[in-house]
């Protein structure tokens, strides 16, 4: 694996790595790696002749109350796992690399980012595709992949990519869970032992909303209010929202179907998590960490 810094130097390394292998597949994270990320460097590797990594903390997708500061980062680990699931070069770009000077110009996400995560955390997506189309322009790969764990962020990279016409297909993995049903996420490290535990109650809504659709239930706020008694049945569970979404345009749907996403955004003893499940597919279509 290889290891760059220097922006022209990933954007070279790209170039002749694909020129290389004939394609060349591209997974962002802002690092502190678990296995989801590692899941997406394996749907990379299928898809293309090599495989491309970025870290990077994106201090433009964070609000000013937010932990961009304390995100956690282990560069050391961050290499030797990347390594491990095969990547084949790896860009870790300093602050001033990414943004040599403060960025004015920013990617507008439009009506997709109203809702949910956007309403939550204002200019939140603005900071994601901004730093995603600049990756994108760098690494210049066939395949990008992310994670349907956040649903709304890959739905938004599929629209920018439809409308600025970037000459890359947007791969969507499912989602990577502890054997218990919680996602994983880099965020996770912020659970003690006891938050970690109630930390589940997510997932296992989630699978409630589920159940009672596989039961033929179609109306969305019955399916959403479903969800929403196994949380509160968790007390120290603060719940920001748990809506049940149309996918094509990111609102609230009314009646639910098979694309349907049953999504939750909870902060659990101070520490915000976000999960989702399609409908139609349910927690099975997603993957077992270690499996
Ligand atoms: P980060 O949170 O590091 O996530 C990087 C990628 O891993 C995203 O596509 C995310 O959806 C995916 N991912 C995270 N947890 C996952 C899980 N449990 N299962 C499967 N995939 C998972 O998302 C970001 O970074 C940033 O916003 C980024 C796109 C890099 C832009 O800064």
């Amino acid at each position: 694996m290889r290891v760059v810094e220097p922006l022209p130097a990933m954007r070279d390394a790209c170039a002749a790595l694909r020129a290389e292998r004939g394609s060349l597949a591209f997974v962002p994270t802002m690092g502190f790696l678990h296995a989801g990320h590692l899941h997406l460097v394996r749907v990379a590797r299928e898809r293309a002749g090599a495989a491309a990594m970025s870290i990077f903390v994106n201090p433009l997708q964070f609000g000013p109350a937010e932990d961009f500061t304390r995100y956690p980062r282990d560069e050391a680990r961050d290499r030797a796992l990347a390594e491990g699931a095969g990547v084949d070069l790896l860009w870790m770009p300093a602050q001033g690399t990414m943004y040599p000077e403060r960025p004015l110009v920013r990617v507008d996400p439009g009506p997709l980012a109203a809702g949910f995560e956007g309403a939550v955390r204002p200019g939140h997506f603005a900071g994601v595709l901004t730093v995603v189309l600049k990756l994108l322009e760098v690494v210049r790969p066939d395949v990008a992949v992310f994670g349907r764990k956040d649903v709304q962020q890959a739905t938004l990279v599929r629209r920018m990519v439809t409308d600025f016409d970037l000459p890359v297909a947007i791969v969507v993995a499912p989602t990577v869970r502890e054997p218990d049903g919680l996602a994983l996420s880099s965020r996770n490290v912020y659970l003690d032992a006891a938050a970690r535990r109630r930390a589940v109650a997510l997932s296992r809504a989630l699978a409630a909303g589920v159940a009672r659709f596989r039961a033929g239930e179609r109306d969305a706020a019955a399916l959403a209010a479903a969800a929403r008694a196994a949380l509160d049945a968790e007390p120290e569970v603060a719940v920001d929202y748990l809506a049940c979404i149309d996918p094509a345009t990111f609102t609230a749907a009314s009646r639910a179907d098979e694309r349907s996403v049953l999504a939750v955004a909870a902060r659990v003893g101070g520490t915000r998590l976000i999960d989702n499940v399609v409908l139609g597919e349910g927690l099975e279509g997603d993957v077992r960490a270690g499996a």
